[in-house]
């Protein structure tokens, strides 16, 4: 509750934040907090922080249990969902494809089915760049082909493709946020990426400047791009949160459903990343180049017009600096 416009309490609606321990949830709901929201996290903990729980209420629970998304769902009147939980290793997914479609697609089938049954009409779920594989053309826009490459952006497509159906069937309405790749970490250095997550590359470059790693491999370094070595779109988690409140709001409007890009429209190549870490950190990264892996594509930036126009979305940490600066005060946090 908060006083409104000429003092009149009004309420803002609940929203329950699947995998709201992890990264990004955990963002999330500082965020949705800080703009009056009641939340519950709901999560497993297989991946994610109880710590990270910081705000609003926590019900431990699996999506792979239906009694237990019931029982949540009885217990909290929610007006809106935030689907984050996953498991989100593409390597993984390759060597144990089950483990994902189970995971990313049936448990949300779960999910999605019991929100049907308890009446929710507001979904939000967390997307991947995935989906596009290996773009034609960057910046890539919603409409390119969805042309996954591997068993997790197959995941994040079948869920994309139950999303409509959903809607026509029970006037569900969504948004579905493709996130290219998310980095950063909260400004206040309350919440970060954990050590377990760090198959991304901001997180192993700060491992090795803080001396728990000794190298940094770079797969990869005859690309056809300015330096030879692959480009990506990092997008700073505090910006993806902030996309995730305008999108609430708007289907709480009445907005239409819709998937967007969120990136950060500009590309940075792994040897511009490190160098900007040896920048920040003031020390010194050793590298070593290796060959390139399967299925990386040369470069992939996403153009994220589409969430600039409709959700009014605009980037506060788009400079690599404010990116690799918030990610590097966290890392010295947790790494003392
Ligand atoms: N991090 C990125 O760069 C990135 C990029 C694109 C898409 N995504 C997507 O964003 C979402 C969040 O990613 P993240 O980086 O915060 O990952 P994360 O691993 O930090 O968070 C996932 C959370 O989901 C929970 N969870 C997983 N399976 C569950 C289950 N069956 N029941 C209950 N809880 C469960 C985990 O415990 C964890 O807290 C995922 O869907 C991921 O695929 C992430």
């Amino acid at each position: 509750m908060y006083l409104g416009i000429k003092g009149l309490i009004v309420t803002k609606a609940k929203v329950l934040i699947t995998g709201g321990a992890g990264f990004i949830g955990s963002h999330v709901n500082k965020l949705l907090t800080q703009k009056g929201y009641k939340t519950v996290v709901f999560d497993n903990l297989s991946t994610g922080h109880r710590g990270f729980v910081k705000w609003g209420e926590f019900f431990k629970g699996d999506l792979g249990k239906k009694s237990d998304i019931s029982r949540c769902l009885s217990k909290y009147n929610v007006k809106a969902v935030m689907h984050f939980a996953a498991f989100t290793s593409v390597a993984e997914s390759v060597s144990e494809p089950a483990k994902y479609y189970a995971n990313n697609v049936v448990n949300t089938l779960n999910l999605l089915e019991a929100l049907k049954n308890f009446g929710v009409k507001n979904f939000i779920f967390s997307s991947s760049a995935a989906v596009y594989g290996i773009p034609q053309k960057t910046p890539i826009p919603e409409g390119h082909v969805l042309c996954p490459i591997n068993p997790y952006g197959e995941t994040k497509k079948m869920v994309e493709t139950f999303l409509p159906d959903y809607e026509a069937a029970y006037g569900m309405k969504y948004a579905s946020f493709r996130y290219f790749n998310a980095a950063g970490a909260d400004p206040d250095c309350e919440l970060g990426q954990w050590y377990d997550s760090f198959s991304h590359l901001i997180p192993l470059v700060l491992d090795a400047a803080v001396g728990r790693k000794r190298a940094v491999q770079v797969f990869g370094t005859d690309y056809d791009t300015p330096d030879g070595t692959c480009v990506r779109d990092y997008v700073h988690v505090a910006d993806l949160a902030g996309a995730h409140v305008l999108a609430l709001e708007s289907l709480l409007a009445g907005g239409g459903s819709a998937a967007f890009n969120l990136g950060n429209g500009r590309g940075y190549s792994v040897l511009e990343v490190i160098r900007m870490v040896e920048e920040i950190t003031g020390r010194k990264i050793k590298v070593v180049k290796a060959g390139r892996r399967n299925g990386d594509a040369p470069v992939s930036v996403a153009s994220s017009r589409k969430a600039e126009k409709i959700l009014k979305w605009k980037r506060k940490y788009f400079r690599l600096e404010d990116i690799i600066g918030t990610a590097w005060n966290w890392h010295k946090k947790i790494a003392k």
